[in-house]
């Protein structure tokens, strides 16, 4: 039988260990400058002088505001995690007058760990078919099709 007591002690210094490297964990990931890319991988077609892709993205508290995009071209910028961990990026994207759609860049709670992979990366890649994600900058999954 165990005394109460005898155990009790051992919990307790194993909570004061525990607590402050949970702790540390935490306030690590919100120290990560994630990096969110996006990139521009739609077809080649006339006009081609013409940026084939639009993209708007903001938080709610920051507009990055328009921006036009050439074939290839690599969009990106960097985000921190709030104490919440409520951080959200979100971009409207329209291929020319073809097709358009929302999409989340960056969200806190989806990507926080996704994202270490490579180099604190999020990379979307926008194609004919739809939107693609990628951790490794080498595997690519649909996330959001047209
Ligand atoms: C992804 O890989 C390509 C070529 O393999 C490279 O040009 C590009 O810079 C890489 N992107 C990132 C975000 O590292």
């Amino acid at each position: 039988m165990f005394n109460l007591k005898e155990m009790l002690l051992p919990l307790m210094l194993a909570l004061c260990i525990m607590y402050p490297l949970a702790f540390s964990v935490s306030e690590d990931i919100l120290l990560i400058n994630y990096h969110i890319h996006i990139i521009n991988d739609l077809p080649l077609e006339p006009p081609t002088n013409v940026p084939s892709l639009n993209l708007h993205c903001k938080s709610k508290d920051k507009d990055l505001g328009e921006r036009a995009m050439f074939q290839h071209q690599d969009y990106a910028w960097d985000s921190k995690i709030n104490l919440f961990r409520t951080t959200l990026f979100f971009c409207n994207a329209r291929w020319r007058n073809k097709k358009q759609r929302y999409f989340e860049a960056f969200k806190a709670t989806r990507d926080e760990d996704r994202c270490l992979d490579y180099h604190f990366s999020c990379i979307w890649s926008l194609r004919y078919d739809g939107i693609y994600f990628s951790s490794d900058n080498y595997t690519w999954t649909m996330q959001y099709p047209w």
